[in-house]
């Protein structure tokens, strides 16, 4: 497994599997991988003769008052992972190849990223579709590998590609859990024991929403378990995030995003 750093390297290994004819699939990542992570590298391996994993933590996708500073880097034990996982190449730019100086174009998104994350953080799904477009034109993959966890950026990125006409192929892969229901997060490491003890009801009251459950009970239920503050519960049209219309025929999902102490935590579930 090669690891490159700048865009010209990424652009030359590429060249050569493009020239024997294969495939390539993409996973980006902002590293401090876990299993949900590669469990995306392992659907990439299955769809794409090379799977290429970006670790970039983008800073565009942060707000000043966010946790870009002490948000979790571990580049050996990422790149150990990766290599386990089978993984041919990583592309871990620096902040100034991705954003050199001068720098002054971004991608504004709105429809999907209005609401949710976007009402609470406004700027964020901007430096996600930013980063994320540069990404896949700088790879030019066939296939790029995103996890339902963060099914708002799912669906942000899907219309991003469907409305800029981008050649790529975007793949959605289930949500990996920890036995009692957790959706594994790089940010469950700044949980503490109690915290970890009563994170998994955040799953379970969403599941009961899915089930029929009125939200604002749900998240009533979160408070008195002892969560401190309960951002949205809502049920959504899945595909476009727009309000849920019961007796429409079309798939629904169930949104969720809830502080833990000084950490926030988001999930959903289809319903
Ligand atoms: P990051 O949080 O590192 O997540 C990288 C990918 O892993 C995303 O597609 C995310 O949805 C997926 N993922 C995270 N936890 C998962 C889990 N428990 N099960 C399945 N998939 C999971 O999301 C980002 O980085 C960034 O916003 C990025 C898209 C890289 C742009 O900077």
């Amino acid at each position: 497994m090669n690891t490159v750093r700048t865009i010209a390297e990424l652009r030359q290994e590429i060249a050569g599997w493009r020239a024997a004819g294969q495939s390539v699939a993409l996973v980006p990542t902002m590293g401090a991988l876990h299993a949900g992570h590669i469990a995306l590298v392992g659907a990439a391996l299955a769809l794409a003769d090379r799977a290429v994993v970006s670790i970039f933590v983008n800073p565009t996708q942060f707000a000043p008052h966010e946790d870009l500073a002490r948000y979790p880097r571990d580049e050996a034990g990422d790149l150990a992972k990766l290599a386990g996982a089978g993984a041919h190449l990583v592309w871990a730019p620096t902040v100034s190849e991705m954003y050199p100086e001068g720098f002054a174009t971004r991608i504004v998104v709105e429809g999907a990223a209005l609401p949710l994350e976007g009402a609470f953080r406004p700027h964020h799904f901007g430096g996600v579709a930013t980063v994320v477009c540069k990404l896949v034109s700088a790879v030019t993959p066939d296939l790029a590998l995103f996890g339902e966890k963060d099914f708002q950026q799912l669906a942000v990125i899907r219309q991003m590609v469907r409305d800029l006409a981008l050649p790529v192929t975007v793949r959605g892969i289930p949500t990996v859990r920890e036995d009692d229901g957790l959706a594994l997060s790089s940010r469950n490491a700044y949980l503490t024991a109690d915290e970890r003890y009563i994170a998994p009801m955040l799953y379970k009251v969403i599941l009961d929403v899915a089930r029929g459950r009125d939200p604002r009970d749900a998240a009533e239920a979160l408070l008195s378990a002892g969560f401190t503050k309960i951002d949205y519960i809502q049920i959504r049209d899945a595909e476009t995030l727009a309000p849920f219309e019961p007796g429409s025929g079309r798939p629904g999902r169930v949104l969720a995003a809830a502080w833990l102490g000084k950490t926030r935590l988001i999930d959903n579930v289809g319903c």
